[in-house]
């Protein structure tokens, strides 16, 4: 494996396992003292190959989210002096959060530059879905487009339709804005707690709606999840990754949405048994799914890639420069800011960390509170990027 040092004379050293993009997250480890060794390859890193990067003197890391933080791991990084891991990801469910506390390592993500991006793919699959995007691309590039025809590649209309949000935190919340704002669409969600927040705009937007004379929008939270799947014309899954929520779509739950319904996943595959959508899909060819995580990434499951009523891209769903450097920076921050001993951000708009003059915090530190570390300010409205639906 290459590795690229960066800043050979920094005092603490930082290890980050894949190439990020821009150059301000570099800046920020420089001046808090870091030496910055980076691993120049594209292939995933094995736990022995990133214990060895550990080494015996390392002081924090960047890790990706293909990769298991395990005790294995955390064990590794505290023999060797460490003192914090950032992850570089919203979603934390390749950590193993309770043994990093054991070893007192604070965690680090990256939420709130990927909100906006990830709903936007969201949309995106929900549209090339829709509208068989996928599809009639591959009908047009292979040559079979001989004219217009009433009938080519008919698909669904969305307009004033009803989206299922299943899991509303920040990214789940954004989506919801979107398909209300822009569709005029009415939003049904799960989630273990009520959202006021979306609730509140989407009952703005319905009384803006009424005062123009036009049918206005509506937002429920469901009781069960079985109440969201028969009456959503779209499923659109923003839920963390947990063991409550593995599998949360199987052959049951499948069979209860409509037959022509949609399902879009950007969070994490294995919330949708892939197996059991294959077989839905290949028996229900009006159903339609995006996909944007599969549930052995980067492997897809048998007959998946055959299926024209499936839309599928490679977890791109944060894959924009801003949102990729802004998330560079925040991992950055991160490692820097417990390196020196600053405290946690705690607030939910880490917006001031994008700017020049960086703020003496830690933006985001998942286990702050179990290991008691001292906060800047308190947590203001919904904190969460991906929504949790049981205690
Ligand atoms: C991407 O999937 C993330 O969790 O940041
Ligand atoms: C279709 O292209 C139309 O003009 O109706």
């Amino acid at each position: 494996m290459e590795w690229k040092t960066v800043n050979a004379s920094g005092r603490k050293r930082v290890i980050v396992t894949k190439t990020l993009p821009g150059g301000r997250w570099l800046e920020i480890l420089r001046d808090a003292d870091c030496r910055v060794e980076i691993c120049r390859s594209d292939a995933a890193l094995s736990p022995d190959e990133i214990r060895s990067a550990i080494g015996s003197r390392c002081d924090g890391a960047i890790g990706q989210l293909t990769e298991p933080w395990g005790e294995t791991l955390f064990a590794a990084l505290k023999a060797a002096g460490g003192r914090v891991f950032s992850n570089y990801a919203v979603g934390f469910n390749n950590v193993d959060l309770a043994a990093a506390t054991r070893y007192r390592i604070p965690v680090g993500n990256t939420p709130g530059v990927l909100t906006e991006t990830t709903a936007e793919m969201a949309v995106a699959l929900t549209f090339a879905a829709a509208r068989r995007v996928g599809e009639a691309e591959r009908f047009l590039r292979a040559g079979k487009f001989t004219g217009w025809l009433p009938t080519l590649f008919l698909g669904q209309r969305l307009w004033r339709k009803t989206i299922g949000i299943i899991g509303a935190g920040r990214i789940g919340e954004a989506y919801a804005r979107m398909m209300a704002e822009g569709f005029k669409m009415n939003i049904l969600y799960y989630d273990l707690r009520p959202n006021p927040d979306l609730e509140a705009s989407i009952q703005d937007l319905g009384r803006f709606l009424e005062s123009r004379g036009e049918a206005p929008v509506t937002c429920r939270r469901t009781e069960g999840l079985e109440d969201l799947l028969s009456q959503s014309d779209c499923v659109s899954i923003h839920t963390v990754l947990d063991a409550s929520t593995h599998h949360l779509i199987n052959a049951a739950r499948l069979s209860m949405m409509k037959e022509n319904a949609l399902l879009i996943n950007t969070s994490r595959g294995p919330v949708i048994d892939e197996a059991a959508l294959v077989a839905h899909c290949r028996k229900h060819p009006d159903f339609r799914a995006g996909l944007d995580v599969f549930e052995d990434e980067p492997a897809l499951k048998p007959g998946l890639c055959d299926l024209e009523n499936v839309v599928i891209v490679p977890h791109i769903a944060s894959a924009t420069g801003w949102t990729r450097e802004g998330m560079a920076v925040l991992a950055a921050a991160n490692v820097g800011a417990i390196l020196r001993g600053d405290p946690v951000w705690g607030q939910t708009d880490i917006t001031p960390f994008l700017g020049k003059a960086l703020p003496h915090a830690a933006p985001s530190i998942v286990n702050a509170r179990d290991l008691g570390l001292p906060m800047v300010q308190g947590q203001r409205g919904r904190s969460d990027s991906m929504g949790t639906l049981y205690p």
